[in-house]
């Protein structure tokens, strides 16, 4: 059995999540609606990332026999400004998520829950593997957003990012 409070930041984690995922569609739909088709394809993938997570926090519940709650996922709450602003709005939202896991990991370290710690590890290197993804697009556009080609070069390389499953397996 989990502590009560590792279990419900847990529990709330899977909507988090999915509210990532769904999050990430919008942005994708976005950048499909501006013909950035490549951006479109990185966020829809990304978003499929995110409901993997969902799935694992999900899974993980389930594997120490805790029931799981899914809770209404709310509607994307971010103003799409244009192209720069929503490469920014992922930023704060990936920092968001590692404040998150942090919380959840907290609250295992202080139950001596080492077995929840463990799981929570593989979240704690996505999360600096995510802010840096998401940093890293910010410098690339501010690089190369400005100059029509240099853009379209760009977005064909946001097109050749491909699905991997996450590499957490429960
Ligand atoms: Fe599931 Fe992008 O953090």
């Amino acid at each position: 059995m989990l502590d009560a409070k590792v279990v419900k930041l847990l529990n709330q984690q899977v909507n988090k999540e999915f509210y990532s995922a769904y999050l990430y569609l919008d942005f994708s739909n976005y950048y499909y609606d501006q013909e950035l088709n490549g951006f479109g394809n990185w966020y829809r993938i990304q978003a499929q990332e995110e409901r993997d997570h969902a799935m694992l926090f999900l899974q993980y519940l389930q594997n120490n026999g805790e029931k799981v709650e899914l809770e209404a996922i709310s509607k994307p709450a971010v103003e799409l400004k244009d192209n720069k602003t929503v490469l920014e709005e992922g930023l704060k939202h990936e920092r968001y998520v590692t404040s998150l896991i942090h919380t959840i990991y907290e609250a295992a370290y202080a139950v001596k829950d080492f077995r929840t710690m463990q799981f929570l590890d593989w979240f704690v290197k996505e999360q600096g593997e995510e802010e840096n993804n998401a940093d890293g697009l910010i410098k690339k556009f501010e690089l190369y957003g400005n100059d029509p080609r240099s853009l379209y070069m760009l977005d064909s390389e946001m097109a050749a990012r491909v699905y991997t499953a996450p590499s957490l397996v429960l």
